[in-house]
């Protein structure tokens, strides 16, 4: 993380650095986990459980901040943030993360309290890893807090080709936080 934070200064597209993020993700995770954002979370608990959920607790020129809701067996995408840095803080639950490290996919786990930055050109999937028991703030799936600066409006979908390489198959503007855009809406 170090390394992805320190080259994020050498490709600043943002005042704010990917510590800058992580910081920001960890404040909100814990406003959040202090009943500060009850307000913006479904009514009487009722979390949505056919597909990712997400609301915006924060919205200026330089950043934007979510927090998304992963439940199990939720197909997702090789993508990218295009111009924008991000950062995550796991709120609840785990997340499972493939990313392309320029020769091959690498797995890591991120657990209720860990934190990861995405410098640009960072390549990933992320899906809920192992769902967890209900709880005052969650249904069982898995919540996390996302920033990205400036905010995002652009995703790249990737796969890998037969020889192994990462294959760009479309680009979408949008301003949702590690959506699934659909295959038919772009070239
Ligand atoms: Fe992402």
């Amino acid at each position: 993380m170090n390394t992805s934070a320190s080259s994020g200064r050498q490709h600043a597209p943002t005042a704010l650095t990917l510590p800058d993020l992580l910081r920001i993700t960890d404040e909100h995770a814990a406003a959040l986990l202090d009943g500060q954002s009850d307000h913006l979370l479904p009514l009487d608990g009722q979390w949505p459980t056919d597909g990712r959920w997400y609301t915006r607790l924060h919205a200026d020129d330089e950043l934007d901040v979510w927090l998304i809701s992963w439940v199990p067996d939720f197909a997702t995408e090789l993508h990218d943030h295009a111009g924008s840095f991000g950062a995550l803080t796991v709120v609840a639950g785990t997340l499972t993360e493939q990313r392309w490290t320029g020769r091959e996919l690498r797995t890591r786990k991120l657990r209720e309290g860990d934190q990861a930055a995405f410098a640009l050109g960072w390549v990933h999937d992320v899906v809920n890893g192992e769902p967890t028991a209900p709880s005052r703030h969650r249904a069982g799936q898995t919540l996390s807090v996302h920033a990205y600066s400036p905010p995002l409006t652009a995703m790249s979908y990737y796969d890998i080709g037969k020889g192994g390489n990462l294959r760009r198959t479309r680009s979408v503007l949008t301003e949702h936080p590690e959506d699934v855009a659909l295959k038919e809406a772009t070239a």
